[in-house]
């Protein structure tokens, strides 16, 4: 029944996972959701502490690679949809140390999909609503020059470790309906912005060094191009890829919003300036700025033409980068106990307190 739906939401403690978990259980009571999490680094429990007592929610600690805690999850609670985030998400850790990237982003997949395969193939007769939604990036694509767009069929070009573990387990999704005729869907979307970021990612760690009166590091010369999308308009577009999406498609997700990394570090300094008044210092927040070593590879510009998921789904994106910064940048201000307790660490007691470490 459509509107009955038993969710696997992987990765649900991190960035955009939470948002959407906080989305479903506002906005569509009927679905249940499991949210299957590690906690890496990057997973919080208290971005979902407020649904914790839901009987709509579960929480299972665990490892996306762990073929039988993965089965058994499918079976135990009837999964008839997965929404997979769960992945190592951050380009700069993935030059330092590419071997979680390969173990979670590409293992970690084929895990989900031979669960999927075994449960909804082998097993008892296909439901209608069967869906398994991989999120991916526009990373996948490779760098743009100063114009074109990243459209569905832009051939695959990823140039970090990050975007060829991405890529990978694109092709293996795909590979999955071709070959098994599993019902899956790829959604490959741009930068996200908003309310749960990890304070390694360029806005919120520009929002956290410049209430600290920390330099604020632009790689290069500042001028790389990324297209940002408020991460509830995401949310609400992964939504729609499931209500309506057809499987074995691919839709792009941006959010028309082109904008130079030293545009965006700047708008949050004067943002700041305006909503706080000027630093001890009396300098402007912008003083702070400070270009930086380049990233190694470090992708010249992406751009994502959005238009078949307009077009074929009716969503596209409901957020300007104004407003989208104006509500980010009120967030982070109201939750600053939450960004510390990231940056010194002390998130990692809240939850090696519930399950050990
Ligand atoms: P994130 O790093 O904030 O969160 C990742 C979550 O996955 C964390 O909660 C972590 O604990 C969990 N996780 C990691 N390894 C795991 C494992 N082996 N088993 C179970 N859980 C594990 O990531 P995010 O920014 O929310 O990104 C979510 C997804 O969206 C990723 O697949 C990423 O590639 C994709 N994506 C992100 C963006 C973006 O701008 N953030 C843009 C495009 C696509
Ligand atoms: O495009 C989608 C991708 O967006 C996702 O697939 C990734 O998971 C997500 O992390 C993000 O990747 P980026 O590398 O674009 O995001 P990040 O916030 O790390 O960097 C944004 C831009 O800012 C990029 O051009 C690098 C630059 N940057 C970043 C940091 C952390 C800086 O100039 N200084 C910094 O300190």
């Amino acid at each position: 029944m459509e509107n009955r739906r038993s969710v696997l939401v992987t990765g649900g403690c991190g960035f955009i996972g939470a948002n959407f978990i906080h989305l479903l259980l506002k906005e569509y009571p009927d679905w249940r959701v499991v949210n299957l999490d590690k906690l890496t680094y990057a997973g919080n429990l208290k971005n979902l502490q407020t649904v914790s007592e839901s009987d709509k929610y579960r929480f299972v600690r665990g490892d996306i690679c762990d073929a039988a805690r993965v089965t058994g999850i499918f079976a135990d609670e009837k999964i008839d949809t997965v929404v997979h985030f769960a992945a190592e998400s951050h380009v700069d850790r993935s030059i330092t140390g590419p071997a979680d990237f390969v173990q979670t982003n590409i293992v970690g997949t084929f895990t989900l999909l031979e669960a999927a395969r075994k449960s909804w193939l082998e097993g008892s007769p296909r439901a209608e609503n069967l869906c398994f939604l991989h999120v991916s990036t526009d990373e996948v694509y490779g760098s743009l020059g100063d114009t074109g767009f990243f459209t569905e069929t832009t051939p695959f070009d990823p140039r970090s470790p990050y975007s060829a573990s991405k890529a990978s387990s694109d092709h293996l999704v795909n590979a999955y309906f071709h070959t098994y005729g599993l019902p899956v869907r790829i959604t490959n979307c741009s930068n996200n912005y908003g309310p749960y970021q990890f304070p390694e990612k360029l806005i919120p760690l520009v929002f956290n060094n410049s209430m600290k009166g920390e330099q604020l590091p632009v790689y290069g010369d500042g001028k790389n191009v990324r297209d940002w999308l408020y991460v509830k308009d995401h949310c609400e577009a992964i939504v729609e890829v499931v209500k309506k999406g057809r499987s074995g498609q691919c839709y792009n997700i941006g959010g028309n919003n082109e904008k130079q990394n030293i545009e965006v570090v700047t708008l949050i300094c004067d943002l700041l300036d305006k909503k706080l008044g000027l630093p001890e210092s009396g300098q402007p927040r912008r003083s702070l700025i400070t270009f930086v070593k380049d990233r190694l590879g470090h992708d010249r510009r992406y751009a994502i033409d959005a238009g078949k998921i307009k077009e074929q789904l009716g969503w596209e994106p409901g957020v300007s980068f104004e407003q989208g910064m104006e509500k980010t940048v009120d967030w982070y201000l109201a939750n600053q106990e939450w960004v510390a307790d990231l940056v010194d660490g002390s998130y990692k007691q809240y939850y090696d307190k519930m399950y050990g470490r």
